[in-house]
């Protein structure tokens, strides 16, 4: 055994001692994939593996991995500035950042709250429509409205909004109370009729539910839901962490309709997929009953690494190649050429249905036994592409395919090849 081998054993046994890995039963799991880099859509594992990348790890990736154009901007970031109090200071990349995402988001959202990762970017905009009532002084507003197989993060009141039961049920105890609806419109006017002088918000995630099971709706849904919060005067949170930059076609998913939201979660591709970093989008109207003498009024939310300028700088160079590599009409061409293959896929045995919108390609399979996150296929499906290297990972018996926007077509129908040929033999 080499040096450069006596040294990976010697971390991947630290990480076996040490490590607690998010969504990993650390019982059963197989040992996570050790990675000596990546580069591009492929990761590169100590053993001399290379994994394409499937999944944008964890649907953050957008440009690939280890680009020269990000890496750049975060060299020279660094060499300036990299973290400092937001509050009373500020800095270059923050604010050109808040400006373009002004300007490329819905024209009515003005004002732009950082902070670190999705679910951060949710309880934000929670607070902030609840905080709003109470400054406007109405602070019996204090009831969610959110859709059943709803997902909005791991942090509590963001899993308070949320509705997938796998992973929600055990903390159920600490939620605090949400009204549900469904695809069904008359639900949401029965509970505006009864109680909605008690609604603070409500928030959806447009056209496509992500970790509820790849939901993709109706573009008129949107459009009801924002006609019916405008009419009853009640803020419209639209989550587009999973959505925005890209990942269903347009910009950001609210496009579809076109409408205007009140408030807008940003993050995931936000920095390319880089970084750490999150915005909740505000209307002024929003942003307006925040302002008063009375300090009390003060929105009193702040994370210590709110605004990271190496994440704001990597975020203005992702935008800036988003436009010059043409993102749109790549994820254009991408959708097309799912679309075909999808198709393809629809008379295998196993698979109950197929869906796609932009870079997302969906394939539901036939539950095995329980169905939901935990259907067995889920682990199964992940080992067997993992073995043609591939990653792929799926949502249970959701299986999905979300890579980043710079994957050739070649690349593109080698994954599904892989796809092809591991549901055909029954995995
Ligand atoms: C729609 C949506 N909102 C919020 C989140 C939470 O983001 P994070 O994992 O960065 O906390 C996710 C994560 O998958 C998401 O899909």
């Amino acid at each position: 055994m080499n040096t450069s081998d006596t040294k990976t054993t010697d971390w991947v046994a630290q990480d076996r001692l040490h490590v607690w890995h998010p969504y990993t039963q650390m019982f059963t799991a197989p040992a996570p994939v050790p990675l000596k880099r990546a580069e591009g859509v492929y990761f590169y594992a100590t053993d001399g593996r290379r994994i394409l990348d499937g999944i944008s790890s964890w649907w953050v990736n957008i440009h690939g991995h280890s680009h020269p154009r990000l890496n750049r901007a975060l060299r020279e970031q660094a060499s300036k500035l990299s973290q400092i109090i937001f509050a009373g200071f500020t800095h270059e990349p923050a604010a050109r950042l808040a400006a373009q995402l002004v300007q490329r988001t819905p024209t009515n959202l003005n004002r732009v709250f950082f902070s670190d990762n999705g679910s951060t970017a949710v309880e934000v905009a929670l607070k902030m429509a609840s905080q709003y009532w109470h400054n406007r002084g109405q602070p019996q507003r204090n009831l969610f409205i959110a859709l059943e197989h709803a997902y909005h993060g791991d942090t509590v009141g963001a899993m308070a909004v949320g509705n997938v039961p796998e992973f929600h049920s055990r903390f159920s105890d600490l939620l605090f109370e949400v009204r549900r609806v469904s695809q069904s419109t008359a639900s949401i006017e029965e509970i505006l009729e009864r109680e909605g002088r008690r609604v603070a918000a409500l928030i959806v995630e447009p056209m496509v539910q992500a970790a509820g099971g790849m939901i993709i709706w109706p573009v008129e849904f949107l459009r009801h839901l924002r006609e019916i919060t405008r009419q009853h005067h009640i803020p419209l949170i639209a989550d587009e962490v999973f959505t925005g930059f890209g990942r269903t076609g347009k910009m950001f998913a609210c496009e579809h309709g076109p409408i205007e939201p009140d408030l807008m979660c940003l993050s995931k591709g936000l920095t390319g997929g880089y970084l750490p970093l999150a915005a909740t989008l505000a209307s002024e109207e929003i942003f307006e009953a925040f302002l008063s003498e009375d300090r009390s009024e003060t929105f009193f939310h702040g994370h210590s690494f709110t605004a990271n300028a190496l994440s704001c700088a990597v975020a203005l160079e992702s935008l800036a190649l988003f436009d010059e590599s043409g993102c749109l009409d790549r994820i254009a061409q991408l959708e097309k050429l799912f679309e075909k293959r999808l198709d393809s896929l629809t008379d295998l045995p196993r698979v109950k249905e197929t869906r796609g919108i932009g870079a997302l390609a969906v394939i539901e399979l036939n539950p095995q036994k329980q169905g939901g996150y935990l259907d067995e296929s889920g682990p199964q499906l992940t080992q067997a592409f993992l073995e043609r290297g591939v990653l792929l990972r799926p949502l249970g018996n959701i299986l999905y395919f979300l890579p980043p926007y710079v994957i050739t077509d070649e690349e593109a129908h080698g994954v599904f090849d892989i796809i092809e040929e591991v549901l055909s033999a029954g995995v």
